[in-house]
């Protein structure tokens, strides 16, 4: 059976990638910080479930959870938070560890199980952006920008693995019914209006992962959103971004 490595299963978007992946037939490893969900989660999923708990917020989880898994055939970077606030009340430890799971750890990862891949010349990566990815989001700042680095990233990986054999794919959410509103301290806000279900997400991932594909943003209003960096001049964008935002 080929083995997919997914961190943040142990809830929302990557709770259902890993649901998502089992069923295609992968042997899923399940990775977070909280054991009992993912023994929940691993019950549910039945024998090709195997949970590894590891915090991508310490510098040498990356380096360790390789050593724990040897190489996988998929790797879903999917782990990450957000914390809504102005850039400069934001806590400076929590800005570290978010810049640490969402950045650091994602491309510690990659790079080191890319190389069997290659090896092989079969593999897939599934890294989590955002929506945000595409535009500077005040409020969001350091999310936003964490996010564009994914999205940066993973196309160009995208494009330097071509003929490879390994694919690297970005799935970019908008707003999405997990607990990530409440971790970024966003409930009830414009932008989290409508949001998607987690299942729906992760169908859409899971999807254009298995198929290679580049690229998808979940959602119509969200692949409308995605291009209005192409559409507005830079400033009025910013303006539109901070008023829905910041309501100001
Ligand atoms: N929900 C949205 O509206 C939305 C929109 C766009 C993009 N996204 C992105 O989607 C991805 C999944 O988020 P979600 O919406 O499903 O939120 P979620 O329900 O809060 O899930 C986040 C997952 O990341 C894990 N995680 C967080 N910090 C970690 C750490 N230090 N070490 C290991 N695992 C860690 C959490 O597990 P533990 O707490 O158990 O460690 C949890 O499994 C994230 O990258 C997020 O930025 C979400």
């Amino acid at each position: 059976m080929p083995t997919a490595l997914i961190t943040g299963a142990s809830s929302g978007i990557g709770a259902d990638l890993a649901r998502e992946f089992a069923h295609a037939g992968y042997d899923v490893i399940l990775l977070a910080r909280r054991r009992d969900r993912l023994d929940t989660l691993a019950a549910e999923l039945g024998h090709t479930a195997r949970v590894l708990v590891a915090d991508l917020a310490a510098a040498d989880a990356p380096a360790q959870i390789f050593a724990a898994t040897g190489p996988v055939d998929l790797l879903v970077n999917n782990a990450g938070f957000g914390g809504y606030a102005a850039f400069a009340s934001q806590d400076i430890g929590a800005q570290a560890a978010m810049i640490q799971v969402n950045i650091t750890a994602l491309t510690a990862l990659t790079r080191l199980y890319l190389p069997a891949m290659l090896e092989r010349r079969a593999g897939r990566v599934l890294n989590v952006a955002s929506i945000v990815g595409f535009m500077p989001c005040p409020g969001l700042a350091e999310y936003a920008a964490s996010k564009a680095y994914v999205l940066a990233l993973s196309e160009a990986l995208y494009a330097e693995l071509q003929g490879s054999g390994v694919t690297v794919t970005c799935l970019c959410p908008g707003a999405t019914e997990t607990e990530f509103a409440a971790i970024a301290g966003m409930r009830g806000k414009l932008a989290m209006r409508r949001p998607m279900s987690a299942a729906a997400v992760a169908q859409a991932g899971a999807r254009a992962t298995l198929a290679g594909q580049r690229l998808i943003v979940t959602g119509t209003q969200n692949q409308l959103t995605s291009l209005l960096p192409r559409l507005l001049p830079r400033g009025l964008l910013l303006r539109g971004v901070r008023k829905l935002l910041t309501g100001r």
